[in-house]
């Protein structure tokens, strides 16, 4: 007798309207890859200035975007970024668009109180049928989700920077995920042109959790003198085919992001040696040296930055 494998099919919700809280780099990029995959996109945050930079970081985005989709098509490059710009509205006001979506993604600060203080006006504004997501890099979605209401309608959507460019998305799933929930997700990330993984509600789910502390090590091995950071770099990109070195990627996530991603799983799991912080990174945030964004980190920018301002 040979068993068959049993199939599931779980009613699904269809996710035409999408509600992105968020400007930052990870909101905006969320709103883009959603709006050029032809759905509706409500892109909040809580500043006019933030929406406004958002808005246009997005349309130079969706430029290279068609640039490289269409070539010379001047034309149909142009019509690519006018439809997905026209799908995207902004608004500081995140709970009147709540009852109209579909599936909510949360790409605010990595601040437990300040996520779950959203989530429960949130689940009192949004529709019976809202999925909820958080795309937190470290923090647990469980925990998130204790804000609400709707255990069975939310999970963890956590996408990689650059998302335009990056082609993974980590479907976490809670214990009470609803399998109807979960495909829908999975459908979503597949829809907006992702390759989705299945992951559990762990510290960094799979990607950060072996990504940071590599980072990290690579922080270590600078601090013990061990190797130049070009010679880090160098090496990781030439011996392991990575396209950024481990201290050119810190300073491209966000010096800030490593230091408040392994300071929350030190504190959970003080015995844990790839959790140890370290003397240089916390050095070099306390400067105001948090990598790309500030103009340094490991590396200046500032040169590199001005000669683009040209
Ligand atoms: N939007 C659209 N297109 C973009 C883009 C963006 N934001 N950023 C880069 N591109 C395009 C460029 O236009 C270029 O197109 P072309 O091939 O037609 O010229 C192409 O991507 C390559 O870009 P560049 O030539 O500028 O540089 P690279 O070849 O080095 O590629 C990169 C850039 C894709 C960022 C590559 O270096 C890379 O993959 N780096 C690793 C990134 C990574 O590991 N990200 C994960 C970080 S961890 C994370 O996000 C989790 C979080 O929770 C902390």
């Amino acid at each position: 007798v040979f068993l068959q494998p049993v199939r599931h099919y779980s009613k699904k919700a269809a996710i035409n309207h999408v509600l992105v809280i968020g400007g930052g780099l990870m909101g905006s990029g969320i709103a883009q890859i959603t709006a050029a995959a032809g759905m509706k996109v409500t892109l909040v945050d809580q500043s006019q200035d933030v929406l406004k930079k958002a808005v246009s970081g997005i349309e130079s985005s969706l430029g290279k975007v068609a640039r490289k989709q269409f070539g010379e098509d001047k034309e149909k490059a142009d019509k690519f970024v006018k439809t997905a710009v026209e799908l995207i509205q902004t608004t500081t006001d995140a709970q009147q668009p709540a009852q109209f979506a579909d599936l909510i993604i949360e790409a605010i600060v990595e601040n437990l109180d300040t996520k779950k203080t959203l989530f429960t006006s949130l689940d009192k504004a949004a529709s019976n049928h809202t999925i909820f997501t958080s795309n937190t890099s470290s923090l647990s979605i469980t925990d998130i989700a204790a804000a609400t209401k709707r255990q069975d309608r939310f999970g963890g959507l956590h996408f990689f920077s650059p998302v335009p460019m990056m082609k993974l998305v980590e479907v976490v799933r809670i214990e009470g995920t609803s399998d109807a929930t979960f495909d829908a997700l999975f459908d979503f990330a597949k829809k907006v042109g992702k390759v989705p993984v299945a992951c559990k509600d762990t510290p960094g789910f799979i990607v950060n959790r072996l990504l940071v502390p590599y980072i990290m090590e690579a922080v270590r091995m600078l601090e013990r003198g061990d190797a130049s950071a070009e010679d880090i770099d160098t090496a990781m990109k030439l011996g392991a085919g990575y396209p950024m070195g481990p201290l050119e990627l810190a300073d491209f996530v966000g010096l800030d992001v490593c230091k408040m991603i392994i300071d929350g799983w030190h504190k959970n799991d003080k015995a844990q040696p790839l959790f140890f912080p370290s003397p240089m990174l916390n050095k070099l945030v306390g400067e105001g040296k948090l990598g790309r964004k500030s103009g340094s980190g490991f590396y200046d920018y500032k040169a590199q930055q001005a000669k683009q301002a040209k």
